[in-house]
């Protein structure tokens, strides 16, 4: 049996922010699954700041999307019609081909979502799914976090972003400080998030505001915004800090270079994610960060 499904096409390659004119809807007829492959009906898709990598048509860690092709990404949905003998219909399901109402895929290329009593399928793309991951092996493995490492945490109210405060948190993190682009958002990491203390990189230099919410420096900091984030966190971080770089958000829209260490190639991030950062001794660490306080205070 065939069925209409509306998919979500590439128009044309953005250059800066992606635009409405980017993208197409076009209707069409999805084939019956062959051997082996199932019919989901979507629920939920998620939009992950990777993917406007994959608009531009550069050689990367995962295919471009293609002009005139439905763009892809995370989803959950349902099954509806089922030609593998390990999926029935109406199981929920994990897959990569998400920006459509129906998709037709392996059911080799699928897991079952996760279902926790009372929490909602859509998790499954946020703290059960792939952020969530990320977020627990950034901070635990790639950044070996340590109890009482005071952690800061850009693109904090992001979804890597809030879970890794709340980890941090969990294990005893001695000082959990994140960053936002709104003041709602600041409120919500420190009311609601468990958040030590959070500011809004809006209201002034990142530099100035992470030493005034870390007068001591910082241990480990988790970076999802790069630029003037990353190069704020290092110039606070103590001896034997840790770095995690997980995204750099603030430079994917760029068409120019733009201050700040520049986003590093996959190959730098592994390398600089295993390096120590600081060579410094304790005292000249602490009279550098005392030196950078005053001048900034200025
Ligand atoms: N390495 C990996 O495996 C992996 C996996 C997942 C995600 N990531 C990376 O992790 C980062 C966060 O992903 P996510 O899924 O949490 O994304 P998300 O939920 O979409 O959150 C991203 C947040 O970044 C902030 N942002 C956007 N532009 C910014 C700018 N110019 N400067 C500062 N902040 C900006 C926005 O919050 P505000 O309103 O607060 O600005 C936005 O809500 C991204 O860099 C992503 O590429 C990496």
């Amino acid at each position: 049996m065939t069925r209409a499904s509306r998919h979500v096409t590439l128009a044309s390659r953005p250059n800066g922010a992606p635009v409405e004119e980017n993208f197409d809807i076009v209707e069409v007829e999805v084939a019956a699954p062959a051997e082996g492959e199932i019919v989901v009906a979507n629920r939920f898709m998620s939009v992950d700041p990777y993917m406007r990598g994959r608009m531009n048509d550069v050689k990367s860690y995962v295919p471009s999307f293609q002009i005139g092709a439905p763009l892809e990404g995370g989803a959950v949905g349902e099954v509806i019609e089922s030609n593998a003998p390990d999926v029935a219909v109406g199981d929920h399901v994990v897959h990569g081909l998400g920006w459509r109402e129906i998709a037709v895929l392996p059911a080799s290329h699928a897991q079952p979502a996760a279902k926790v009593e009372g929490v909602a399928l859509s998790a499954n793309l946020g703290v059960l799914g792939m952020p969530g991951m990320t977020a627990y092996a950034g901070l635990l493995d790639v950044a070996s976090f340590n109890e009482g490492d005071a952690v800061f945490v850009s693109g904090a109210a992001g979804a890597v972003g809030s879970l890794v405060g709340q980890l941090a948190k969990l294990k005893d993190a001695s000082l959990v400080i994140g960053s936002a682009g709104s003041d709602e958002k600041v409120a919500w990491l420190t009311e609601e998030l468990g958040y030590d203390t959070a500011f809004n990189y809006r209201n002034g230099a990142v530099a100035k505001q992470l030493f005034a919410a870390a007068p001591h420096g910082i241990d480990v900091y988790f970076d999802n915004v790069g630029g003037d984030h990353l190069q704020a966190a290092l110039h606070a971080l103590n001896v034997h800090g840790r770095v995690a770089l997980c995204g750099a958000i603030s430079m994917y829209n760029n068409t120019e270079p733009a201050p700040g260490p520049e986003q590093p190639e996959p190959g730098h991030w592994e390398a600089a994610q295993h390096a120590g950062l600081h060579r410094e001794r304790p005292r000249t660490h602490a009279r550098r960060l005392r030196s950078r306080g005053r001048r900034l205070a200025r």
